[in-house]
Formats: C-alpha cells, structure tokens, sequence
C-alpha cells in the first residue's frame, strides 16, 4: 500500500494513474464495517483509495474530538491485509486552508435528527467530504448507512453540486448480537458494551411503542438523545456512558 501524506503529491499521482478508482473515507479506528466498504470498492474499482482524517469540524463538543479512537498502525496494518492500494494522511493545515471560512451547508435535512442536538456537525461533514472528494477525484465513494443521515446529505450534495464521483451507500455491518459496528464501540466500557447489546436489540422491537422503547432505555441508565420514525426508517441516537451511539433500519411494511 503506498501511503500518501501530502495531497498535492497524491492528485499529481492519481492524475498519472490509468483506471477507475473507489475511495473509502474514513476518521480511522477502522472496523469490519469500514474493511467490508474497502472490499465493495476493491470488487468494484481498478484501485481502492482510503482515507483517514479526523476532522475537527464536524465535532460539537471538544471532549468528543480528544476522545475519538486512534488507532493508525493497526488501520495501516488491516488495510494492508486486504491490499488496499492507496492511502491518504492528510493534516489540518492542508485540508483548511482557509481555517474554514469557507463552508458547504445543507438547511433542511441537516437540521433534524443529528443535526438537531449536534450543532454545526453536518457543516463539518459535508465541508470536509466535498474536498476529499475534489481531492481524490474518484469514480465512486462509498459510505456506510450506519451514518444514514450522513450517507444521504452527501448524496444530495452530489447531485446538488453537479460532483462527477458516484455515492454508494453500503449496508450497516452489525457484531452477533445486533450492535451496528463503530469506532466508538471500542470506548465502551464492560458493562457499557452490555447496555449497548441490549439498547440495539431494544429498539428494533416493532411491536412496542417510541415511548415504551425509550421509558425501558432510560430506565436502564441509557440516555437517549432520538428515537423517531421517517421516510420508512427508525433512527436512534443514545449516549451509553458518555458515549454516543446511532443506529437505524427499515421498518416491516407489515
Ligand atoms: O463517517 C465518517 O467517518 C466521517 O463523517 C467522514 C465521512 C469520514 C467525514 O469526516
């Protein structure tokens, strides 16, 4: 895998490089989840890109940002495993040039959900994936729908923006007992681990209300920032000890 760390050097190479290329964006602290979109865009594409920034714009809470895993030689060391092609490390200072003043916003979807409680959070998404995608110039990005809020912003601002790359929206991967894999998982402590298995079996249940599902969430010392219903899908945000964990699925039509 060659690694790139600079983004001049990288657009000078994919400009030499023949071929159609998918890119994986990612803040690392990769999981399964994020290796089995590493492995679509391998399937699908002549080189696989991925990259790992985490991006401080998208973070409404200090706390949060400093907290956020990392886990770089074992990230290099699973991409490797799969033969990822290409890498990309890029720091602050090359990928804000300008300290954010400039900004992509969206002023409808953005503000539920997520966006309601996370103030500015989409700003920083949205921001920092237009220019990784300007930056890798690849025919496909693929994003996970455990972030289906954010996988549909970013489709949307495709389409709105005229972006040559296509969005792919791949399936959430889940560990055995029904929690949806994410980097945050892993600052789970033992007993927060087992609130989480039991909040992400708890509200898939269909035959029970919003409002019981939430009143049995808390009454286990799970707060829960939403649970709501739209466009066909359930959606929940919780905090588990400190940590926030999101989640949806489709609802049966039955
Ligand atoms: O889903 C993520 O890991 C991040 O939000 C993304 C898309 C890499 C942008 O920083």
């Amino acid at each position: 895998m060659k690694i790139f760390k600079d983004i001049y050097e990288w657009k000078k190479f994919r400009n030499s490089l023949p071929g159609s290329l998918g890119v994986v964006m990612t803040m690392g602290a990769l999981h399964d989840g994020h290796y089995s979109l590493v492995k679509r865009s391998k399937d699908e594409n002549d080189y696989t890109l991925c990259t790992i920034f985490v991006n401080p714009t998208q973070f409404d809470r200090r706390d949060d940002l400093d907290n956020y895993p990392v886990t770089l030689d074992s990230d290099i060391a699973g991409l490797e495993k799969l033969e990822t092609d290409f890498l990309l490390l890029p720091n602050f200072k090359q990928i804000y040039p300008d300290n954010y003043t400039y900004k992509v916003c969206e002023s409808e979807f953005s503000k539920i959900l997520c966006g309601a409680s996370r103030k500015g959070h989409f700003d920083g998404v949205l921001t920092v994936v237009m220019k990784l995608l300007n930056i890798a110039g690849a025919r496909r990005a693929y994003f996970g729908e455990k972030d289906y809020q954010q996988y549909h912003l970013i489709r949307k601002m495709a389409e709105a923006l005229f972006i040559d790359t296509e969005i792919i929206g791949c399936d959430i991967v889940r560990e055995k007992d029904n929690l949806a894999m994410s980097s945050r998982n892993m600052k789970l402590t033992e007993n927060g681990r087992k609130l989480a298995s039991f909040y992400a079996n708890a509200i898939r249940c269909q035959s029970k209300s919003l409002d019981e599902i939430k009143s049995e969430l808390e009454n286990n010392a799970i707060k829960v920032d939403y649970l709501e219903e739209r466009f066909g899908r359930r959606f929940a945000a919780v905090f588990i000890n400190g940590v926030r964990l999101i989640d949806n699925f489709p609802l049966n039509k039955d």
